[in-house]
């Protein structure tokens, strides 16, 4: 199984993703959380990602492509992926294509009024990657490995808005790329995280 999850900043890809992916025994392959590990490794690449993440600009096509070009051929792909978060922009979506067949692109939709509350609340974990909102586990430490959960940099309200109007223009006309394709499963994504769950199974005739 090879899925793609769409969505705007915070709209829940990554919680559903971790539960989807785990489901179909599948590897979770969050483009934002493989470079939030190389900004805290301080690698070049973390240190080049840094400055669009941060403005909440995308990180340019080509270094994510070539990143995630190489991450699905490792061995925890063997059985799929689901990645979450790539692509972002029709030329990333195109250079999937060119490289592997997806099954299904899961678009999760969230009213945009929704969208801040949810991510001013969040707390993520930094080693395991867990996301966590203040209103549903009030713990400073993660509920899955115990540590320290942290606040995102790019959470902050003036990048929010930033990310959000960069989602509308180079992520949301993915969603015709892939209903054009045949291969779209939208789901509402403005109910309650178990409920969204069993939408996306069902969508996916699982
Ligand atoms: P990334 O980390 O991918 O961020 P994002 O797409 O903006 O998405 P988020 O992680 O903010 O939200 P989410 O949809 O995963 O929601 P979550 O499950 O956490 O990317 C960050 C940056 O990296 C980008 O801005 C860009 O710079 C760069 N980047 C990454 N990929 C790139 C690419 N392909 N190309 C170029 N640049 C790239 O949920 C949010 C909150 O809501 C949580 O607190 C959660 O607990 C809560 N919540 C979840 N579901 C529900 C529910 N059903 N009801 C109530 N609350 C809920």
């Amino acid at each position: 199984m090879k899925l793609i999850f769409l969505g705007p900043p915070g709209a829940g890809k990554g919680t559903q993703a971790e539960r989807i992916a785990e489901r179909f025994e599948i590897a979770h392959l969050s483009t934002g959380d493989m470079l939030r590990a190389e900004i805290r490794n301080a690698t070049p690449l973390g240190a080049a990602a840094k400055a669009y993440i941060d403005r909440g600009e995308l990180v340019p096509d080509s270094v994510i492509i070539d990143m995630v070009r190489e991450r699905i051929t490792r061995d925890d792909c063997k059985n799929g992926f689901l990645l979450d978060g790539f692509p972002r922009t029709v030329v990333q979506a195109e250079a999937l294509a060119e490289f592997t067949d997806v099954d299904y692109a899961v678009n999760i939709d969230v009213p945009s009024e929704r969208l801040v509350a949810r991510i001013s609340g969040r707390r993520m974990c930094p080693d395991c990657g867990a996301a966590y909102h203040v209103s549903m586990y009030a713990e400073p430490t993660c509920r899955k490995c115990g540590a320290t959960l942290y606040q995102r940099d790019d959470d902050r309200e003036e990048t929010v808005k930033n990310r959000l109007k960069v989602y509308t223009e180079k992520t949301a006309p993915l969603i015709a790329f892939y209903e054009a394709a045949g291969k779209l499963v939208t789901v509402d994504g403005d109910q309650a995280v178990d409920a969204v769950t069993e939408s996306i199974l069902k969508g996916l005739g699982a």
